[in-house]
């Protein structure tokens, strides 16, 4: 994998770079829809490259591990081509859904014990476990085992969890550098600073990520419920430790403006479940702001979703329509509204790409953030 940086914005940290993998280029600043159980829910992969213009997907170590699992992908030949989807894929390690999704779990040095969600059965995830399981799965980016803490977190809690995530982190680098992939292309491991909101613990946490001097970095345990102003202070005093020459990606951020926010601190990649989420509760990103496409106010509204945006569903249906759907809890209009607002997301960070490589970001970006989170 590599990574060339192309711009910096002279007013913001915020940066242009293209990033290669085997399986393609990506253009960052990127937003990676997330595909937990190896699909984007409800929308097609046709759709994700066609209309969305998605570069790169993720999915879930934790999810795919349990179902369908590991022989059945590495008889397909790994996640890609078990789904067709032939571009970027990046797996989280599982060490974010052990902790949000399993009914019980606890952990020790070697690793952590959990419940199934879906059927109860026990297991353990081992830092070594969990690379052996991503290279099987086969994505482009693994990530490193590591846990995210809770917000609010008591300082010795945060320090502990930290120090583990650490020795966690070293014992997937001799996994991974200690074994080979099982599709005959190139997978690259990085590694999550830790720390919750203080400050010493993430400067700590960060030169350590650093100093492992992998081909990409991730910074963890943000976005978890903490003000976002916090979380920026956070961002910043991280990126501004984490290599310049390498990308940065922010795991599970988030809204429109917290992307823009944090692109302007120097975070090159991010993935969040919101767009697709929020699309199937029937809230909308637009160019114009955030609507909810239920509110009675869209029942005789026959222009198009958003035609500032363009692209195919959000042009071709109008918001009466897709308000419909979603009244009648018509599948069709799931679809509709994560189509739309993952297109959305991939063209927010487009044009920050374009503005950043235009220099004129940051007066773009404080627009911008204004615009976007007027509920309309
Ligand atoms: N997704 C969102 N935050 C995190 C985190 O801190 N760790 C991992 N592994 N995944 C995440």
């Amino acid at each position: 994998m590599t990574f060339d940086l192309v711009a910096n914005d002279p007013a913001s940290k915020a940066r242009a770079g293209v990033l290669t993998t085997a399986h393609g280029t990506i253009q960052t600043p990127i937003f990676m829809p997330v595909g937990t159980a190896g699909t984007v829910k409800a929308v097609h992969q046709r759709e994700l490259k066609e209309d969305v213009k998605a570069q790169i997907i993720l999915g879930n170590t934790y999810h795919l591990y349990l179902r369908p699992g590991l022989n059945v992908l590495e008889k397909a030949g790994g996640l890609h081509k078990f789904n067709g989807w032939d571009k970027p894929i990046l797996t989280d390690s599982g060490g974010y859904q052990v902790f949000s999704l399993s009914g019980t779990r606890k952990i020790i040095e070697d690793g952590v014990k959990f419940r199934s969600h879906i059927d109860g059965s026990s297991h353990l995830f081992t830092p070594e476990n969990v690379m052996d399981t991503q290279r099987t799965i086969g994505a482009d980016i693994i990530m490193a085992f590591d846990e995210c803490t809770p917000y609010p977190c008591d300082y010795n809690y945060a320090r502990n969890s930290m120090e583990r995530t650490h020795r966690w982190l070293q014992r997937c680098i001799d996994r991974f550098d200690s074994t080979e992939g099982k599709y005959s292309y190139e997978q690259t491991l990085f590694p999550i600073v830790q720390g919750s909101t203080y400050k010493d613990l993430r400067i700590q946490s960060a030169e350590t990520i650093a100093s492992k001097n992998r081909p990409g970095n991730a910074i963890g345990g943000l976005s978890v419920g903490e003000p976002a102003e916090m979380m920026y202070e956070m961002t910043e005093l991280v990126c501004d430790i984490l290599p310049t020459d390498k990308p940065r990606y922010l795991m599970g951020v988030g809204t429109p403006a917290n992307i823009l926010e944090n692109i302007a601190l120097g975070v090159d990649m991010f993935d969040c479940v919101l767009p697709t989420r929020n699309a199937r509760n029937g809230m909308l990103f637009t160019t114009q702001g955030i609507i909810n496409i239920r509110n009675e106010r869209w029942k005789e509204d026959y222009s198009p979703i958003d035609a500032e945006l363009g692209g195919y569903v959000s042009t071709f249906h109008s918001k009466a329509y897709l308000r419909h759907l979603m009244h009648a809890t018509e599948m069709l209009g799931a679809q509709i509204a994560s189509v739309h607002n993952l297109t959305f997301y991939l063209w927010l960070v487009s044009q920050a790409r374009e503005q950043i490589l235009a220099g004129t970001f940051r007066t773009w970006k404080d627009q911008m953030v204004k615009k976007l989170m007027t509920r309309l």
